[in-house]
């Protein structure tokens, strides 16, 4: 029995956040964010909106696009940094409810960015032992409640929005997820941190004036050790499953930063032409990347049956991880 990405959905908040709004905010200009990162413009939800809410919509239309009901589902599994709750329910559970899914095993994974490669993972093992047929992954995020609006040098890079999939069980290894690679270093936890709300920082006002609820970040050392990962992940995965760059159909990176893209391609020798881009759009939206970069390829029609799909990533953690996946919807 084999794992199959069979359907992808995403959705992504009405409200753009262009560069120009940052420099109406911030000591920063459209021109430098473009340079060093790639991004023009990200989505950011309503006041109202919560993470779920993001999720359950992308949920929605993965369940839609794989022709399956919703009663045939039998774990729910959502990616994120920005839950609904700090402790419960897990968003996974709000998800169910917001859906109409109940009495299935459902919770949240913390991987930060990795957030969607590690569940699929974890999807993977469930199906192929046969526990499981049918799993819901959503990466999700309302990552703006976590940037510090004042903090020019992170408050840039991120957006909102979600991505879910269904992941279902086939005997047909043409549509199969072929191998993942997942792995973490936490020696290099304080590059890339929120510190407060947690157990070590506990919710008090003091936590609160110094902005520790906030995401801080050595961006300069983050972006040299995610280069050097991202490339050499890939490298490992392609060597151990046996298969060049050049059978790769589509290359789908963490959309972080484009510099960071660009230089992990051109370690590669991947043709931009089989990478997606949806960093210019969309920012960094930590565990929701991966899953709303593949659905913008399935839907400006980049990914046909059987397509094999390179996913790349990295995040806080650290964490990191890449995927070979046979694109096993229609
Ligand atoms: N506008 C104008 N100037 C700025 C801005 C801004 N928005 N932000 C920083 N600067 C300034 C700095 O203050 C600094 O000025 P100084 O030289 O006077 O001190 C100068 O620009 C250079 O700063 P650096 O931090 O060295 O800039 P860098 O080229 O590294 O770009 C960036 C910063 C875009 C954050 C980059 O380091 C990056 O993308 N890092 C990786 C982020 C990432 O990949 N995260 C991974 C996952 S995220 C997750 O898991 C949640």
């Amino acid at each position: 029995m084999y794992a199959s990405l069979k359907s992808i959905g995403s959705y992504v908040p009405e409200k753009i956040m262009t560069n120009h709004d940052f420099e109406k905010i911030i000591d920063t200009s459209d021109e430098w964010i473009q340079k060093r990162t790639g991004i023009a413009e990200r989505r950011i939800a309503a006041e109202d909106q919560t993470t779920s809410d993001l999720g359950a919509l992308a949920a929605k239309k993965a369940i839609e696009r794989a022709d399956i009901d919703k009663s045939e589902i039998d774990m729910v599994i959502c990616a994120t940094l920005s839950p609904d709750y700090l402790c419960m329910p897990s968003t996974a559970c709000v998800i169910c409810e917001k859906i109409g899914i109940s009495n299935v095993m459902a919770f949240d994974v913390s991987a930060a960015c990795s957030g969607f490669v590690y569940i699929l993972q974890i999807a993977k093992s469930f199906i192929e032992s046969g526990t499981k047929k049918n799993i819901l992954l959503i990466g999700a995020e309302k990552i703006s409640t976590l940037v510090d609006y004042t903090d020019r040098g992170t408050c840039i890079l991120f957006g909102d929005g979600a991505g879910a999939a269904i992941i279902s069980a086939t005997e047909d290894k043409n549509e199969a997820i072929l191998d993942i690679h997942a792995s973490a270093d936490g020696t290099y936890a304080d590059l890339l941190i929120t510190p407060g709300c947690g157990t070590k920082n506990p919710c008090s006002h003091d936590m609160v004036d110094n902005k520790l609820q906030y995401i801080k970040m050595s961006g300069n050392e983050v972006f040299k050790v995610a280069v050097k990962t991202l490339t050499q992940d890939v490298v490992d995965i392609l060597e151990n499953n046996q298969i060049q760059s050049s059978d790769i159909d589509i290359f789908i990176p963490h959309q972080a930063n484009l510099r960071i893209i660009e230089a992990v391609r051109a370690k590669l020798n991947f043709p931009k032409e089989k990478t997606v881009f949806t960093v210019g759009k969309y920012g960094n939206t930590s565990a929701a990347s991966i899953p709303m970069a593949i659905n913008d390829a399935y839907e400006e029609g980049r990914l046909k049956h059987g397509d094999l799909m390179l996913l790349d990533t990295f995040g806080g953690g650290f964490t990191w991880a890449s995927a070979l996946v046979r694109f096993g919807g229609k």
